[in-house]
């Protein structure tokens, strides 16, 4: 995998003015996203998941207060005009929301739909050449019968087929990075898998990277390389999936995996959730956010803890005072325990 970074985010906080004070919805994140990687950012309702996102595709109000860079494939993109930056958006850079209908206009069929986000972006393709790309697109994301059903309204589509269709309109222009905003949370849990396969799908036939943004991290097993789990708006542990699963080191990405039922069947633990709430964005606790929930939290835990990189690599991070101290997660295979 190559490793020069597509999208490089550093030290980004975005704060918002309101009549409460200043909600402080992301403080001081750094990240990577590397050609053809999935990145899955996990975190509970409030932890700055999509003021994130928003920030790299510059779709926050112009009220929201941003700092530190974002740099995408060499260019500085708190510097684009808004002109230079509506280019990129849907074309290289493209998003996929939990709401179809946000997306999606109710007035057009589908072909109309698709082929005009292809040629906005591509004003020689013919209207031809783009209605059988939307064809194939249909085809690509499961829709069955798609010669058929290009041309039917979204509200002929099933919510699981609107979503498919989004994620059609998504790829149309092979755009280098795929921001999924929950893209299945609106969906029944089956269906939610089949829309995960076709992402994983969709992402494979374009060679995207692709930002997965998550609360349930149950649903990253299978198909993230990495995992950062943010709380707070701050990012309390970053690693590859595998480690995040079984050698976390991190008490708040722990409380997530006893309080998601698919993860903690990957653990012994049974399922118990976090206690207490997230904290507010205006008035957040002293040292630790995490530390009034926090099972592990002690004296120290009312200075701050950075994010420090832990092993040999550094791949690891994670943002406790406690972090090699936690004792081993006990790890119970599950194809251990079917045997
Ligand atoms: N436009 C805005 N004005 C003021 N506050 C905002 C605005 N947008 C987001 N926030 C606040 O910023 C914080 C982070 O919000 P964000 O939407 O990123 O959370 P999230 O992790 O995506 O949560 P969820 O899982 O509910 O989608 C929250 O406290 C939210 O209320
Ligand atoms: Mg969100």
């Amino acid at each position: 995998m190559a490793t020069t970074p597509l999208l490089s985010v550093r030290d980004l906080s975005v704060g918002f003015k309101t009549d409460d004070g200043l909600v402080k919805a992301v403080t001081g994140i750094s990240f990577d996203v590397v050609p053809g990687e999935t990145l899955a950012v996990v975190g509970e309702s409030g932890s700055g998941k999509s003021v994130s996102a928003m920030a790299v595709m510059r779709l926050l109000p112009s009220y929201a207060q941003i700092t530190g860079s974002i740099e995408f494939d060499g260019r500085d993109l708190l510097a684009l005009s808004v002109a230079q930056m509506r280019k990129l958006q849907g074309n290289e850079i493209a998003m996929v929301f939990q709401d179809p209908m946000t997306a999606l206009n109710p007035v057009f069929t589908i072909a109309n739909q698709l082929v005009e986000g292809i040629r906005i972006h591509n004003p020689t393709v013919s209207k031809k050449a783009a209605r059988d790309r939307a064809v194939d697109l249909l085809a690509l994301v499961g829709i069955p019968e798609p010669r058929q059903r290009v041309d039917n309204y979204p509200h002929e589509f099933s919510g699981g087929m609107r979503q498919r269709a989004m994620i059609a309109m998504a790829i149309a222009n092979e755009p280098k990075l795929l921001i999924a905003d929950e893209p299945t949370t609106a969906l029944d849990v089956t269906i939610q898998a089949q829309v995960l396969e076709v992402m994983k799908k969709a992402q494979e036939a374009t060679g995207a990277a692709m930002m997965l943004i998550t609360h349930d991290l149950g649903l990253v097993a299978g198909v993230a390389d990495r995992v950062q789990v943010m709380y707070g708006g701050r990012l309390f542990e970053t690693a590859d999936t595998d480690t995040i699963f079984y050698r976390s080191r991190n008490p708040y990405t722990r409380g997530l995996m006893t309080s998601i039922p698919t993860a903690a069947a990957r653990t012994d633990a049974r399922l118990q959730p976090i206690p207490g709430a997230p904290p507010s964005a205006i008035r957040q606790p002293k040292g630790c956010v995490f530390r009034p929930r926090c099972p592990n939290a002690e004296d120290e835990c009312f200075e701050e803890p950075d994010l420090l990189p832990l092993g040999e690599t550094g791949e690891h991070q994670s943002r406790c005072h406690f972090a090699e101290a936690l004792p081993e997660l006990e790890i119970n295979d599950p194809t251990e325990r079917s045997a």
